[in-house]
């Protein structure tokens, strides 16, 4: 079994960028950290008319720590706290938050209804007063909210039973959630509907103070499941035309009903094929039989990035009006090596296949062509997480080099929520705060439990999930 080296092994630059040349990882890299005003991390943008103040960007991350009536709970009120306190200036959605019930991932998934309006106000009014508390001024913060239906994925009333409302069948991932028949593939009525809910949902976030909404379409999600719906009748499926009608209609009902409200898409930009563990020390493999046409973005193996769908998709949104896209890429699900380059598997994953490096730079390159090709579009990046220590080095030139506009943290703030701020500022990496991709911010919530940092949160640390954890693995 080849052992990859750990990311806290390479004690010099030198060592991580001989260790990227040997595998063939091309990454942008500046030795030399600039901090202040000039650092290019710290240069304000305009974002579609709005002032954003650097280029950090918080990316969603739900914590499975709603009420099972869809508001936030304290916890979910912390780390929207901590996102405000991080330093950066956009905030890319927040969490996932649900636009009807059976759209929910997990039953303590936040829910945009009239009831829960004031409660996810309350939340981003959390998060703004933490960063004004901390840096001043709030004017170049620009705060959204990720609204979302979980489609295939959804478990809307218990943590354990899926119910899943799917684009198309597929075999393999029909298999996942137990869908043997056509019952759970979601109607074109009932899709029409939900094109309603989705407007509904981003009226209310603005009413909430929010000044743009996410339209979901990334990680194997309904939006994100219908753009490769080859397979599916009638008029949301078939044709690039008919795939794409979904988020067409949704963008121009938001548009009519909530003029003044900006959208943003989260695009899974490829996918492979689904992976599961294999007989060789469980290291991941793509299922036998599984059929490459029904991953969007992906080339004839079904292992390798296709981006001229996607490319299409983004002159599309350019087209309706949709000016800022965070970029990432595959499915938590199926290919989360693809998704979430991590050292260590959550429970339900599989050992790495490859150096989480190359995941990383898979996920930049492909950023980097599509903001080459769509110079319209401001563009967030995902995936940063597992470059650790060097992370600020490769933002730091990504963004110098123009392969990215914004440089997007997930389980980075999880476990260190002031690096951005540390970065800005020049302080030294507080090394013990690094996320070191253990997955247990997702094995958690993969066995019923609520998420977090239990190994490098103090907070999470001193909970009873984090033995529970201890003893699952
Ligand atoms: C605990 C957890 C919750 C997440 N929740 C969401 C979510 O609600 N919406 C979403 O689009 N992505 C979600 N993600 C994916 C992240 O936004 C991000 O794409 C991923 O972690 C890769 O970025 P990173 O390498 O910086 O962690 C979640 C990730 C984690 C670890
Ligand atoms: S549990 Fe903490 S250290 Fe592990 S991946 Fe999640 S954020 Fe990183």
């Amino acid at each position: 079994m080849t052992v990859y080296p750990r990311m806290a092994s390479f004690k010099s630059h030198t060592d991580f960028t001989d260790h990227l040349a040997s595998i063939q990882a091309e990454l942008p890299f500046d030795v030399q950290m600039q901090s202040g005003p000039d650092s290019p991390l710290a240069a304000p943008m305009d974002v579609d008319g709005v002032k954003v103040g650097n280029r950090f960007c918080i990316l969603p991350m739900e914590g499975w720590d709603g009420t099972t009536d869809g508001a936030p709970t304290d916890l979910t009120r912390r780390r929207w706290r901590n996102f405000g306190i991080s330093g950066a200036k956009w905030m890319w959605g927040g969490e996932a938050v649900a636009v009807r019930h059976d759209g929910r991932a997990n039953p303590n998934q936040l829910l945009m209804t009239e009831e829960n309006l004031s409660a996810i106000a309350g939340l981003r009014e959390e998060l703004v007063r933490a960063h004004a508390e901390r840096f001043g001024t709030t004017d170049d913060l620009f705060v959204g909210l990720q609204l979302t239906h979980s489609g295939r994925w959804a478990k809307p009333n218990e943590k354990m039973t899926p119910e899943p409302r799917t684009a198309q069948r597929n075999s393999v991932l029909d298999a996942r959630v137990k869908v043997t028949d056509d019952s759970a593939v979601i109607s074109d009525d009932e899709l029409r509907r939900l094109i309603d809910d989705f407007i509904v949902a981003a009226v209310r976030a603005e009413k909430a103070g929010f000044t743009f909404v996410d339209v979901k379409h990334c990680h194997g999600y309904l939006g994100h499941e219908l753009l490769s719906g080859v397979d599916r009748a009638g008029d949301f499926g078939g044709s690039f035309e008919n795939r794409t009608r979904f988020v067409r209609e949704i963008v121009a009902g938001i548009a009519a009903a909530a003029p003044s409200l900006k959208m943003g898409v989260r695009l899974s930009i490829y996918d492979f094929m689904p992976f599961h563990p294999g007989d060789d020390e469980r290291i991941g493999v793509p299922v036998p039989g599984a059929d490459p046409r029904l991953s969007w973005g992906c080339g004839p193996t079904g292992l390798e990035v296709d981006l001229s769908e996607p490319s299409r998709f983004l002159q599309l949104l350019e087209q309706i009006g949709v000016k800022m896209v965070c970029t990432t890429a595959g499915s938590p699900y199926s290919t989360p090596h693809v998704q979430r380059p991590a050292y260590f598997p959550p429970s339900d994953g599989y050992r790495p296949p490859e150096d989480p490096l190359v995941g990383v730079a898979r996920q930049l390159h492909a950023t980097a062509e599509l903001k080459r090709k769509h110079p319209g579009i401001t563009f967030v990046g995902s995936g940063y997480t597992y470059l650790q220590d060097w992370l600020p080095n490769v933002a730091q030139a990504a963004v110098a080099q123009g392969w990215v506009d914004s440089i997007g943290l997930g389980r980075m703030v999880l476990s260190y929520p002031e690096m951005p701020a540390d970065v800005i500022a020049g302080t030294t990496t507080q090394r013990k705060k690094v996320c070191r991709t253990f997955s247990d911010c997702t094995t958690a919530p993969r066995n019923g439990m609520i998420s977090g940092c239990f190994p490098l949160d103090g907070f999470y640390k001193a909970m009873p999930e984090r033995e529970a954890l201890k003893a699952l693995k």
